[in-house]
């Protein structure tokens, strides 16, 4: 099939690539001329597992191709999709003007009919925007059809491939089909295609991502909870995950969660609730338990340096809001950053792909290290904010030697009581028993 995706940032390009990869001959479009450049140049404009494998064989075989003219990008489409940004408006609604911009001009620009689909995350209804906004200008008769994505950064390329599920809004038969066929190479596992209307698809995206933070969230505070009454939230944690009915995955507790996604739509979904006068209780505190858990190893910094840390080095690994990525978003690192300078702290960091991004953001108030050990050497502690496999498996006696003493404030969680107890250093995480070295 021919297919255009207009928008080509993470959702938009991994969508292009992955579906250029099934034979099917893709354009992408955007109006950044600068990355349009770069990537008809053969440079990948992201940081993604497996993208960039993908990303140059199927442009070297001519199945992938970028363009900033969108009427040049949607010549012979039979299928268009939208992965344009929804950033959060003042209010915290997502911002449609990206996606309804491209709605109007693409109306005049069909010639045959076409099938539309709506990608990016967009709040219930909007599906029925994007109808009214190209049939303005529309000749030919098309179709609206909601896809949301389900990727997670770092593994986007597998979840696109193999899918749990994939989940189509439409009321069409026509554009069923059409949609169908597409997916077909996707789902030859067994995982389903979901059909429903497309409300109820929009719907599904912010529900699934709403009650994942919501899992996130409960756990943080189960955790907070074992610090209290001496309990240990690991092993509650498996206590209650090995109940399938639960779940094991995304239970971890640590210092929240960030990135471009469930900030923003828990965020969103708590507007649009409110908008039909709904009160959405649970989204509410699911927001006020992550924004204070972002933090919640502070206090601990300044209570273990009596409340001065002027003078002091703070090794911070990981910037990333989750391993396997370059995304700064949103990323808990940042805020911690921000309060261990404000307390008069020198900040060394090391990130394996997130520093380039925040240079750009953070500049010169912090040192830029190339390893996690060259950000130890000569700290007064070490903080990890994010659970790169590299920070995993130190080398303890090295990491020991570089630092001016044995402290680690680990914000994921990433070692063992018992080996941190050996070691002699003074290590505090998440609803753990603290070590005190
Ligand atoms: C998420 C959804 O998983 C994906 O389906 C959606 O389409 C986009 O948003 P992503 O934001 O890439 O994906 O990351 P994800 O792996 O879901 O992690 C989100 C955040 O939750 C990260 O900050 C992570 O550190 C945190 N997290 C995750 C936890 O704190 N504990 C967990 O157990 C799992």
């Amino acid at each position: 099939m021919k297919i255009a995706v207009v928008g080509t940032g993470y959702v938009g390009l991994v969508t292009g690539t992955c579906f250029a990869e099934t034979g099917n001959t893709v354009t992408c479009v955007d109006i950044d001329q600068e990355k349009v450049k770069k990537l008809q140049n053969g440079k990948i404009t992201i940081y993604e597992p497996g993208l960039e494998q993908l990303f140059e064989r199927n442009l070297k075989q001519g199945r992938l191709a970028f363009t900033t003219n969108l009427k040049e990008g949607i010549e012979g489409a039979q299928i268009i999709f939208l992965a344009l940004p929804t950033p959060p408006g003042e209010d915290g609604s997502a911002d449609l003007k990206y996606i309804l911009k491209v709605a109007d001009d693409l109306g005049p620009l069909l010639k045959d009919f076409t099938v539309i689909v709506d990608k990016s995350t967009v709040p219930v209804g909007t599906a029925d925007k994007v109808r009214e906004r190209v049939a303005k200008g529309a000749k030919v008769e098309f179709d609206v059809v909601s896809n949301p994505e389900f990727l997670r950064e770092g593994v986007a390329v597998e979840d696109f491939m193999k899918p749990d599920r994939v989940v189509i809004g439409t009321n069409s038969a026509r554009g069923r089909k059409v949609m169908e066929q597409l997916y077909q190479p996707f789902v030859r596992q067994g995982n389903p295609i979901i059909f429903m209307d497309e409300r109820s698809a929009e719907l599904t995206k912010y529900a699934a991502n709403a009650f994942l933070a919501t899992k996130i969230s409960f756990m943080n505070e189960i955790a907070n909870l074992c610090e209290s009454v001496g309990a240990d939230v690991d092993s509650v944690r498996k206590g209650v995950g090995t109940d399938s009915r639960i779940g094991k995955r995304f239970l971890f507790p640590g210092i929240g969660y960030g990135g471009s996604c469930f900030p923003k739509d828990v965020q969103a979904l708590a507007k649009s609730s409110s908008d039909v006068q709904y009160d959405f209780k649970i989204l509410k505190a699911v927001m006020d338990v992550n924004a204070d858990q972002k933090t919640r190893l502070i206090p601990r910094v300044k209570e273990y340096f009596n409340n001065n840390l002027k003078g002091k080095t703070i090794a911070v690994w990981g910037l990333s809001f989750k391993p396997h990525t370059d995304d700064i978003r949103e990323a808990p690192a940042l805020y911690n950053i921000d309060l261990l300078l404000e307390a008069g702290a020198t900040v060394k960091v090391h990130d394996p792909e997130g520093m380039e991004n925040v240079k750009k953001l953070v500049g010169s108030k912090i040192q830029y290290c190339e390893t996690p050990y060259e950000a130890a050497e000569g700290a007064d502690a070490v903080f990890i904010a994010t659970e790169w496999p590299e920070f995993r498996t130190p080398d303890f006696e090295k990491l020991s030697s570089l630092l001016k003493a044995k402290v680690i404030f680990d914000g994921r969680n990433l070692y063992d009581l018992s080996v941190m107890k050996e070691l002699g250093y003074a290590y505090y995480s998440i609803g753990r028993e603290v070590v005190h070295g």
